[in-house]
């Protein structure tokens, strides 16, 4: 089975919206992201537009090729947005205002009355339905029941180097095959860590952000300051 490498930008919307400018463009970082081999783009539009804002998601909705997942919330205002939009997919997280990042797995089991309807309006708009949870097979069992086509496993108790958490990720998969849905999993990923949860075999898709935003500053760095070299040298009309 082939794996796909889902691009997270919201990270590029941080930046941005750090000066209040339009630079850098998250929807320029997708296109950027797309052209260099990756399979999907990732946007989280929080509910406090922290970093993707509706016209960020809007504008990679009409532009990019490439499928889209709209990562949200379960509340009616984000189902409208997504149904309005219809992306390729829709991944439900659970949100918090005061956290910093995603830091838990979805209650599935304990959210059965607000996720059915929420997967059945999306699902009947021809949008993939994903529940982000952690590898605990009472929530995989769960998002099986409540009608998800998809679970993404967090990878965040694993990538804090948790001890038993590969294990119980790689339970998680083969349990998630063997009900049918379609595995995928994301979160604190690195190149550091990337290869065990790669190599399992179930997972047919990794959401990465955080860590490819912060690595391109490292890639990235060496040529832009050459670049701004250059043109200072050139408006002095020598090298510098
Ligand atoms: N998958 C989901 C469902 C997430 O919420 C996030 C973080 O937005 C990611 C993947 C990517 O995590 P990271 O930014 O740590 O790579």
């Amino acid at each position: 089975m082939s794996l796909r490498l889902g691009v997270n930008i919201d990270h590029v919307a941080t930046v941005r919206n750090a000066r209040g400018g339009i630079h850098p463009d998250p929807v320029e970082a997708a296109l950027l992201a797309v052209k260099a081999g990756a399979d999907g783009i990732t946007a989280h539009l929080r509910e406090d537009r922290r970093h993707i804002r509706d016209e960020d998601i809007k504008r990679l909705r009409a532009v990019l090729r490439a499928p889209l997942n709209m990562e949200m919330a379960a509340t009616e205002e984000m189902v409208d947005i997504a149904c309005d939009l219809k992306p390729h997919a829709c991944c439900i997280v659970p949100e918090r205002r005061e956290e910093v990042t995603t830091e838990g797995g979805l209650d599935v089991a304990g959210q059965n009355a607000l996720l059915v309807p929420v997967i059945r309006r999306l699902s009947d708009r021809g949008i993939r339905v994903s529940l982000f949870v952690d590898p605990d097979p009472k929530q995989i069992a769960a998002s099986a029941a409540v009608g998800a086509a998809v679970v993404e496993l967090h990878t965040g108790a694993y990538a804090h180097g948790e001890d038993g958490e590969l294990e119980r990720l790689r339970t998680a998969a083969a349990q998630a095959a063997g009900l049918g849905l379609e595995v995928h999993a994301g979160h604190g990923l690195s190149f550091g860590n990337v290869a065990p949860v790669a190599a399992i075999s179930q997972i047919s898709e990794l959401n990465i952000g955080h860590f490819l935003i912060g690595q391109a500053i490292f890639d990235g760095l060496p040529s832009v300051v050459q670049e701004m070299k250059r043109l200072m040298g050139a408006a002095r009309g020598a090298a510098l």
